[in-house]
């Protein structure tokens, strides 16, 4: 299923389906995609902690996994295919954009929580150590939306309901972490 975006764009890639401008559209829908997979990720902790669901745990590191995919091809078809690797043309617009400066700053906090997130990486930094550094997906979460509203021009319904429900998970975990009194537990 989590594959589905990608052979979708692909398909429209090949049968050159992607409409007038298919580079922006690849990386609307790479982008559209990362979001999605991490406020899945994230709604895994509440869903446990409201309903008991323990089946939905193990997903948060898969949904994880997934988001910084698509992120990746985001950024790769930023600096491959919409700017060529041309590194002065790419620093130039990044500081005149705001918005890619919050797509960066998000990129670069999913980046260590990809690579850690290997059984190796829990064992070489530690549990304590190894969920500080996960708890940055709500840091890295924020500075998506931050992205996405400074981004779009008109329709901010969209990227409004996103925060919302980031607001959401963030109050349910919060206040049902400190009910249950195991909030170091549930990370
Ligand atoms: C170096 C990092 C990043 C850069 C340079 C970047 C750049 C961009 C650009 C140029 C657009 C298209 C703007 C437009 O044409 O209107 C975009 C859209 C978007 N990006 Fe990023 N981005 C980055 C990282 C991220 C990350 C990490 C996420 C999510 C986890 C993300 C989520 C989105 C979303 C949701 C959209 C809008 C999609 C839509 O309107 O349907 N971006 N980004």
């Amino acid at each position: 299923m989590a594959w589905l975006p990608l052979l979708w764009m692909i398909l429209g890639w090949v049968q050159n389906d992607l409409g007038a401008d298919p580079i922006r559209a690849i990386m609307l829908r790479t982008g559209k995609t990362a979001l999605i997979f991490l406020w899945f990720s994230l709604s895994c902790t509440p869903l446990f902690l409201l309903f008991g669901w323990t089946w939905v745990r193990p997903l948060r590191r898969e949904f994880g996994l997934y988001s910084f995919f698509y992120a990746s091809l985001h950024v790769l078809n930023f600096l491959w295919l919409d700017y060529g690797w041309d590194t002065t043309i790419i620093f130039e617009d990044m500081f005149q954009k705001p918005y890619a400066l919050f797509g960066a700053a998000s990129f670069f906090i999913l980046l260590p929580m990809a690579i850690t997130s290997w059984k190796w990486a829990f064992s070489a930094l530690g549990p304590f150590r190894w969920k500080r550094l996960h708890q940055f997906g709500y840091l890295a979460a924020i500075l998506a939306a931050a992205h996405y509203i400074l981004l779009v021009k008109q329709a901010y319904a969209q990227p409004v309901l996103f925060i919302a429900v980031l607001i959401l998970l963030f109050v349910v975990r919060f206040f049902l972490q400190k009910r249950n009194g195991r909030g170091a537990h549930h990370v």
